[in-house]
């Protein structure tokens, strides 16, 4: 089966052969996301094992796969979800509402009311929805605070979400308030927490996040919510949990960016004085996020196709209209120049570290529709999200 064009090479070291998403692309067509559901679920098996009392509430907005959910809540995981949709999806996956946190600075009153009434703990992102919250009146109401610790871990701005001036949680200053509310509503606050950010591969703020914290989770007798945002799973082993108070964490990036591939094939060329792109039939509809965060995602060659001549640099771009769009520059930098020569249309490409924040992020700009998604389990690839299709495009369109 396998053409000897093909990669004998693993996509990234310990990961999923060449030839599997190479066939998956064959079957369904590209662009295709594909995620490694053994993967993800040795990352969550990872941070267990660092934190083994911890509920690990995996952050479903970073890759909602419904099989990549069940997966995960098959293995123990929890979800952290920010509206009602996301939690209709958690709880099709099968995760019980004990393990189900809602965060989400815009939730509606009846969205976290269904949450509370549910079991679910929710998350207060301010005074006014705390009160907002207890106002439910909901027996039982589990009801967290999110705080804003005004630490600005170092990331990418769009992504810090701990600093002082980000949108999110309830101001430290304002903590004595927010307790003082939930007392006079007779309800013990559930959880203290915060979410410094993501992407962040300095365990050190999360040491600050951790000193500030813990003495208010201790004197209140609630669990301890750390939030997510690790770059990578051997991060959790770095932190200094305590044992004395019920932890929670809310993983999404560190348990599927290294999971997932965008598969796209080179359709054109378009040569340069200097360099040459690719034009691939992924771009930023696809995946955002070298365009939104200058994020740097590394592009394999899968297959062979057309010839490239070469070039200073080529670089990889995507067919929507906007100078923006280009996916990678400079893909010399993880294929050989005798691999390069082979890129030019009609090769199979693969972008990695598309797990986390990949197809979730796709939009059908330029009239495009969002691309299928499959997941590799027990060595097999398989369909878990057909791609969108111009009926799906026009359904919501109201006749007249
Ligand atoms: N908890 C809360 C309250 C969050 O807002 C997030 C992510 C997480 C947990 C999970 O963070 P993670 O472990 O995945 O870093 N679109 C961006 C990432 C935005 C993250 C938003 N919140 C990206 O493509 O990098």
């Amino acid at each position: 089966m396998a053409s000897p064009s093909l990669a004998s090479a693993d996509v990234a070291p310990g990961s999923v052969p060449a030839e599997l998403l190479a066939a998956a692309a064959d079957r369904w067509g590209t662009p295709l996301y594909v995620t490694d559901l053994g993967r993800a679920a040795a990352n969550l098996r990872t941070v267990r094992e660092a934190l083994p009392t911890a509920l690990i509430a995996y952050a479903v907005k970073a890759n909602n796969d419904p099989r990549l959910l069940r997966r995960l809540v098959a293995e123990g995981a929890g979800c952290e979800v920010v509206n009602g949709i996301e939690l209709a999806l958690a709880t099709r996956a099968g995760c019980p509402p004990e393990r189900i946190i809602m965060n989400g600075v815009g939730k509606t009153d009846a969205e976290a009311a269904a949450a509370l009434r549910a079991g679910c703990l929710v998350n207060a992102e301010s005074l006014e929805e705390l009160d907002a919250l207890l106002a439910l009146g909901v027996d039982g109401a589990r009801i967290g605070l999110r705080l804003n610790p005004g630490i600005a871990a170092a990331t990418h701005p769009h992504l810090a979400t701990g600093a002082a001036t980000s949108k999110f949680g309830i101001p430290l200053a304002a903590l004595d308030g927010a307790l003082g509310r939930m007392r006079d509503g007779g309800v013990a606050p559930a959880s203290i927490g915060a979410h410094i950010g993501s992407a962040i591969d300095d365990p050190a703020p999360y040491g600050d996040l951790l000193r500030r914290l813990l003495p208010l989770a201790r004197a209140t007798g609630a669990a301890l919510d750390l939030g997510g945002g690790w770059a990578s799973v051997s991060m959790a082993s770095a932190l200094e949990m305590p044992s004395d108070v019920p932890l929670i964490v809310e993983p999404g990036r560190s348990i599927v960016a290294d999971a997932g591939w965008l598969v796209t094939r080179v359709t054109r060329l378009q040569p340069r004085d200097d360099a040459t792109y690719l034009v691939a039939d992924a771009g930023m509809s696809e995946l955002l996020r070298p365009v939104l965060y200058g994020a740097d995602h590394p592009v394999r060659l899968l297959r062979a196709g057309g010839e490239v001549v070469a070039t200073a640099s080529v670089h990889l771009a995507g067919p929507v209209c906007e100078a923006g769009d280009v996916l990678a520059p400079d893909i010399g930098r993880w294929n050989a120049p005798e691999r390069l020569r082979g890129a030019g249309p009609g090769a199979l490409l693969a972008v990695a570290e598309c797990g986390a924040y990949g197809a979730v992020m796709a939009s059908t700009y330029n009239g495009r529709p969002r691309p299928a998604e499959a997941v590799i389990e027990d060595g097999r690839v398989s369909l878990s999200r057909r791609r969108e299709t111009l009926d799906d495009l026009v359904s919501r369109d109201v006749p007249g």
